[in-house]
């Protein structure tokens, strides 16, 4: 009869470290009248009919920075490979990679700067399916919001299948994409500007379009808001 002592030794670490890794949850619902396959990275993809909602969890002492889109018009075999007309992640059902452009943004830093939480949408890689991304708990209300009907007023430029392009992505160029120095907004990035006040639309965009909340908040990504 020794061997209790031992098993009591190997679990008892165990509950700490549950206390020290509260999950933060992400709630990614889809509102629009078609499916998605939302992507996070980390966190993977999966398949969301209009309606449903995935439920994801990320431990509270990181990831530091988490990326979150949808990808539409995707097709996948059993084994999880395929494609998707825009937001593709190398043809991976569970993305592990940064999807292709366009698609619209929700990004989110835990516990950056002085333990704070920072999150922002982006236009940076275009834009395919309106967005909102909101706080939900711990008395952060402030809701981020890009679901201006920019697919349907896309310059003919920046027009692609299913989605409408950051110039950067088209054009490839300093004055878009501020390779280097100082640049200002353009005609195109004020395009998305007007039509989404709170997202980041050039690299360097106005710095009130990050939001800060107390770490340890809870998230909502809402498609078709
Ligand atoms: C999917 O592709 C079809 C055919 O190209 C297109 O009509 C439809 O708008 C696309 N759906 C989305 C959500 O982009
Ligand atoms: C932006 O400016 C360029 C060149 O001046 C022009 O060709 C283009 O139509 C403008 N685009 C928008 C969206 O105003």
């Amino acid at each position: 009869m020794n061997t209790p002592k031992s098993i009591i030794l190997i679990l008892l670490p165990l509950p700490l470290l549950f206390l020290q890794t509260h999950a933060i949850i992400f709630t990614i619902q889809n509102n629009c009248p078609y499916t998605l396959w939302p992507a996070a990275v980390p966190g993977g993809g999966r398949r969301l009919d209009r309606g449903q909602t995935w439920t994801l969890p990320f431990p509270s002492n990181g990831p530091h920075l988490a990326k979150i889109w949808a990808r539409t018009n995707c097709t996948f075999d059993a084994s999880g490979r395929g494609r998707c007309q825009t937001g593709d992640c190398n043809g991976q059902l569970q993305c592990q990679a940064y999807g292709s452009a366009p698609h619209t943004l929700a990004e989110y830093g835990l516990n950056t700067f002085s333990h704070k939480d920072y999150y922002d949408v982006s236009v940076m890689e275009g834009f395919n399916v309106p967005i909102e991304f909101r706080p939900i708990t711990n008395g952060c209300t402030r809701p981020v919001r890009c679901s201006g009907d920019i697919i349907g007023q896309c310059p003919s430029q920046l027009r692609t299948p299913g989605g409408c392009h950051n110039p950067c992505t088209v054009f490839k160029t300093t004055q878009y994409c501020c390779h280097s120095g100082p640049c200002n907004p353009t005609n195109l990035s004020r395009f998305f500007k007007t039509r989404c006040r709170d997202a980041f639309t050039y690299p360097e965009d106005d710095p009130t379009s990050t939001f800060i909340c107390a770490p340890g908040t809870n998230y909502r990504v809402v498609f078709c808001p």
